[in-house]
């Protein structure tokens, strides 16, 4: 039973990956093209000037943030960053911090700043330990096959871009942060993502610390 749960799993993220590829597929403006056609037009300039006023402070002016606790925005997709920003006013991803940001955003407040931010551009970052990267990079490419840990490349792309809208871009992206993320979908106390609990939950420490080091200095 453990065994048909465990291949189960596996097949379902094996079937997101290939539905992955193949959006990945698609031409740039396609995909810019997946956001309703019927909803209106984000307004930049708004975006801009909420986000220097509250959000520059944490995630610095172009969204680049130089604090390690505090995630890099610059372009993220709009659409994953909406999700998150609703999610944090909802309760459903849990921090005290974004819950109070998040609260005093409306729905269109939320699409402003989000595509604000997704027309930055993000800046590249590097890893650090000559060791655990190749543990990481071997784990994001190939995944781990007896522990049916899926290749994140499947779902964020082999350059860590991502794959709009749903897969977040991870490159980059502070290795602090990253750590706390995985290790918050495996204990369960980030509990916005099947996929990502799924994921994380047969990752030990030292493959966690691995994978965040790699992911911060793809590009
Ligand atoms: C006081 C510092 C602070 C301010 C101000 C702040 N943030 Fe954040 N933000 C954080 C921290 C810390 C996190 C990481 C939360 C976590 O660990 O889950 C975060 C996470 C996020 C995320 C999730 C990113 C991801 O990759 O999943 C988004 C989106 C975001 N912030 C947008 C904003 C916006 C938009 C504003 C302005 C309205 C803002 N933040 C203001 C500290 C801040
Ligand atoms: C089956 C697809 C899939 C696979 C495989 C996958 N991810 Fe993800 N990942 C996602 C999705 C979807 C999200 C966004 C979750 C959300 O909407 O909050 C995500 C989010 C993340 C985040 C949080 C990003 C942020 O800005 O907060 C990190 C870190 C991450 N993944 C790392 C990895 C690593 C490392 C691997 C490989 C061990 C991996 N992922 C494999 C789908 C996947």
């Amino acid at each position: 039973m453990k065994l048909f749960t465990h291949l189960l799993i596996a097949a379902s993220l094996a079937v997101a990956a290939i539905s992955a590829f193949s959006q990945e597929a698609k031409p740039a403006a396609a995909a810019a093209s997946a956001v309703p056609a019927s909803a209106d037009k984000p307004d930049l300039a708004k975006g801009e000037a909420s986000f220097m006023a509250v959000c520059a402070a944490c995630h610095a002016p172009d969204g680049n943030s130089l604090i390690p606790v505090n995630p890099k925005l610059a372009q993220q997709h709009p659409q994953y960053l909406i999700k998150q920003l609703q999610e944090f006013k909802a309760g459903k991803r849990a921090n005290p911090v974004m819950l109070g940001m998040a609260s005093t955003l409306s729905d269109a407040d939320m699409k402003n700043v989000a595509f604000w931010i997704s027309s930055k551009k993000a800046a590249p970052g590097v890893a650090k330990d000559k060791e655990l990267v190749l543990l990481g990079e071997r784990i994001y490419r190939g995944g781990i096959a007896d522990r049916q840990v899926p290749a994140c490349a499947g779902c964020h792309s082999p350059n860590g871009a991502g794959i709009p809208a749903q897969y977040p871009r991870l490159s980059g992206q502070h290795a602090e942060y990253a750590v706390a993320q995985l290790t918050a979908f495996r204990d369960g106390v980030r509990g916005n993502s099947l996929q990502m609990t799924q994921v994380a939950a047969k990752l030990n420490d030292r493959e966690i610390r691995a994978l965040a080091d790699y992911v911060a200095g793809l590009r």
